[in-house]
């Protein structure tokens, strides 16, 4: 199991980085408790919790990047914040569907063949242009 954030996309802005490794850190060990409990054929007790903690660390990750490019007027800005909506709706859906179910497999699913993807993709793309942009000025980022 992955422990560290070695695969996880760099940007200029150290920041980002820092955010983008715990939240990656975070659900690796969501998966690593689904994982389990697969196996095991019975629900990690964890699982909710933590799945409300990364719901959490997205919602204020996402806020924290919305509030830069607001500040600072990064033209795409909507484009951004967009992806950045329907990624939380998606999840808080995952959530609800989690706690009405329990499905393991569909958790699963959602973390490896959803939420992977589309995290490498939108710092690839979204954060690494946003990144790009907000190098230019002399931000002491708090
Ligand atoms: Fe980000
Ligand atoms: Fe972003």
């Amino acid at each position: 199991m992955e422990k560290n954030c070695e695969t996880v996309p760099k940007v200029q802005i150290e920041f980002m980085n820092e955010v983008h490794c715990e939240e990656f850190l975070l659900m690796e060990e969501l998966n690593s408790f689904v994982q389990e409990s697969i196996l095991l054929n019975e629900v990690h007790s964890q699982i909710t919790p933590h799945l409300e903690k990364i719901i959490q660390h997205t919602v204020e990750h996402f806020d924290r990047e919305n509030r830069y490019m607001r500040e600072y007027n990064f033209p795409p800005y909507l484009m951004h914040s967009g992806e950045h909506e329907q990624a939380l709706r998606n999840l808080k859906m995952v959530e609800l569907e989690w706690k009405n179910n329990q499905d393991l497999k569909k958790l699963d699913q959602y973390i490896n063949q959803v939420w992977r993807p589309w995290f490498s993709n939108h710092i690839l793309t979204m954060d690494t242009i946003t990144a790009n942009f907000l190098a230019q000025f002399n931000i002491d980022f708090k």
